[in-house]
């Protein structure tokens, strides 16, 4: 493999392993993290050109203003160069810009490309030849696609407006000018000036106490480590903090926090859990912030902060694999990052097979074989939606280049890429994987990482020259192939065998299974998932007369009937469907339901052009930019 040796070597921190970082790390300078060069590691997502010139660390400073919906002020980038650079690119989507300038003030001639549907435009900025920082004045437009900007009604506590970004995968652009590669990894640091009252929180450690004065509070923040700048994220709100555990912590609107506090009771032992299995935790503290129901994602694993939906709570933790999924991140993702999106497997599909142990040791096996019985389950329409096993969009390493980034944010990244690892996890044992995987982590902290280098550290870390092992894992044809290799270990055959035999016997004209109220929420999704897509009208009279499933509060069996619900033109569950789609934004909700009522132009055509209106103000922009091709 070939690396862009740093420029600046000496600024390598020796030694920023281990435990015991934090303090001598809160001073030091972050190392700066190597552009890879090798052809698949080029992201064709980015404008950017970072052998030529690359941003090491961002500076903001900047304003949040709730009237105009904008965030504005200055963005201070640490550049490395070739010496006869002319040019570094950046990449932008709307921003507003005033003025560029060097670190001693002098203008620097700067012009904004043609834009792309997708990626948004390059930022092409002269530099002189001692330009080595950009001091960038500018704001965001006011329909930047990274934030959303809420009114208090549309909040829990309705007294105070509320903000918060989403900056995976190429969003951040909107509303920061830096070069937006998950390959080019950035420190940074930020001042963010707010309205008196309201409490700023980002994915970074706070570097100082709040201060407010002349009406409005000043927050500063500080990353010391070189991240992807998709990991930088804000939210701003009445926002108030519990403790979790020493390390651990919750941020969430008032009016949200006790629910949630009750919820995440087990935060602190999951981080213990994830160790366990990964290594030391790199970031020091680990909390999250549950935000208004109008969040797009159900998390986003944002370094310090993990960011969730409201809708994870259900008030008997069943949902709570969530949180070990964002926490995962924190080690795949977070320190071994997918140099561009085709490899996007690297962050979601190590994770969620992470997520699954995190919930073994937790949880128990059992639990732990019923979530990963549905992600195969998942897995399986993912390969159906892209086509059929032969889909060139089955394989863990993706082409998107001329496509949308999020175009691989399939059950093929998450559920294929987990179950690849169970494979090589069941296939070398335990131990040896566990070992391997940690070595991954220490190997690559902080680091770009591609497909490629994944096998390379693989056959040389774990199958070491082993033959007929190699052959046995098949791990070219897992990774660049498409469709699901032979040798897939699967949970045991009978782990959801009840549940299966209840939905074929319900389906047939039994009585609602009485054993429902007994089964997990993993249990009683599978029942409802496995039932035939076309049931007699009283058979959904049935289950609702049974289990009251209009009115359940959670949004993974609410989602789940209401699908089935929805390709019966099941008028009963109308209400409930409308409740759920004008109470909360997860994408992973809406979108599917709001398809499958276009779809059907007589029943759920009407319906969904009465909702959809009503609906929308709450719908974060990544979610409507989706939904409004519907012409609802
Ligand atoms: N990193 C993802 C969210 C994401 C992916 C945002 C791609 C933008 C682009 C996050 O970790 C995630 O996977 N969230 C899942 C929940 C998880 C339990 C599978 C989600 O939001 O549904
Ligand atoms: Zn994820």
């Amino acid at each position: 493999m070939k690396l862009l040796a740093p420029l600046l070597a000496a600024l390598l921190v020796a030694g920023c392993h281990g435990a015991t970082e934090n303090r001598a790390e809160s001073t030091a300078q972050a190392a700066v993290a190597p552009i890879l060069t090798t052809p698949d590691a080029k992201d064709t997502h980015s404008f950017a050109n970072p052998v030529e010139a690359r941003v090491t660390h961002v500076a903001l400073d900047l304003d949040v203003d709730f009237d105009t919906k904008r965030i504005g002020g200055t963005a201070t980038l640490d550049i490395q160069r070739k010496p006869d650079a002319r040019q570094i690119v950046l990449d932008d989507n709307g921003l507003e810009i005033d003025s560029i300038a060097d670190g001693s003030g002098k203008a620097l001639q700067f012009t904004v490309g043609a834009k792309d549907p997708n990626l948004g435009a390059p930022l092409e900025i002269s530099l002189r030849p001692d330009t080595q920082r950009l001091v960038i004045r500018y704001r965001s437009a006011p329909e930047a696609g990274a934030l959303q900007w809420l009114t208090p009604q549309q909040t829990a506590g309705k007294k105070l407006p509320f903000l918060f970004s989403q900056g995976e995968s190429i969003e951040n652009r909107s509303w920061i000018p830096t070069q937006d590669s998950p390959g080019i990894r950035q420190s940074w640091e930020a001042t963010i000036h707010v309205p008196a009252g309201m409490t700023a929180v980002m994915s970074a450690p706070k570097s100082a106490e709040p201060i407010t004065q002349g009406g409005e509070s000043v927050f500063t923040f500080k990353m010391p480590h070189s991240v992807a700048p998709y990991m930088i994220a804000i939210s701003v709100g009445d926002l108030t903090f519990r403790s979790l555990g020493p390390r651990t912590g919750l941020w969430a609107e008032p009016a949200t926090i006790d629910a949630a506090a009750r919820e995440l009771s087990d935060t602190e032992k999951m981080v213990a859990a994830a160790e366990k299995l990964y290594g030391p935790y790199a970031w020091g503290r680990y909390d999250v912030l549950v935000l208004p129901p109008s969040f797009p994602y159900g998390g986003m694993e944002n370094p310090t902060m993990t960011f969730a939906t409201p809708t994870f709570i259900a008030g008997d933790k069943s949902l709570v694999s969530l949180i070990a999924h964002e926490l995962a991140h924190s080690w795949s993702g977070n320190l071994a990052t997918n140099a561009t999106w085709d490899d996007f497997w690297l962050n979601e599909g190590m994770t969620t097979y992470a997520e699954r142990r995190i919930v073994e040791e937790l949880y128990g096996k059992k639990t732990a074989d019923e979530q990963i019985a549905l992600g195969i389950d998942a897995m399986n329409k993912a390969v159906k939606d892209a086509g059929g096993p032969g889909s060139p969009d089955t394989a863990l390493h993706l082409n998107l280049s001329g496509r949308a980034s999020d175009e691989g944010l399939t059950d093929i990244a998450y559920e294929k890429g987990a179950a690849f690892l169970r494979t090589v996890e069941a296939i070398v044992g335990r131990d040896k994987f566990d070992a391997w995987l940690k070595g991954w982590f220490d190997r690559h902290r902080f680091q770009p990482v591609t497909s490629a280098m994944f096998l390379a550290d693989i056959r040389q870390n774990l199958v070491k020259g082993d033959k007929s092992l190699d052959d046995k894992l098949m791990l070219d044809r897992w990774v660049y192939k498409p469709g699901i290799p032979p040798n897939m270990v699967r949970p045991p055959l009978d782990t959801f065998a009840e549940q299966d035999k209840a939905s074929t016997a319900f389906a047939s004209g039994s009585a609602a299974p009485q054993a429902w109220a007994s089964w997990t929420t993993d249990e009683r999704l599978r029942f409802l998932n496995r039932l035939p897509r076309k049931l007699p009208k009283g058979r959904l009279d049935a289950l609702q007369a049974a289990y009251g499933l209009n009115g359940t509060g959670n949004s993974e069996i609410r989602f789940a009937w209401l699908s089935l619900a929805l390709s019966n033109r099941y008028d009963p569950a109308s209400p409930s469907l409308e409740q759920f789609l004008t109470s909360q934004g997860r994408g992973k909700f809406v979108s599917p339901l709001f398809k499958a009522l276009a779809s059907d132009k007589q029943w759920g055509l009407p319906i969904a052009k009465r909702i959809y209106p009503k609906a929308r103000p709450l719908y974060h922009p990544l979610v409507t930019r989706g939904l409004d091709k519907l012409s609802l």
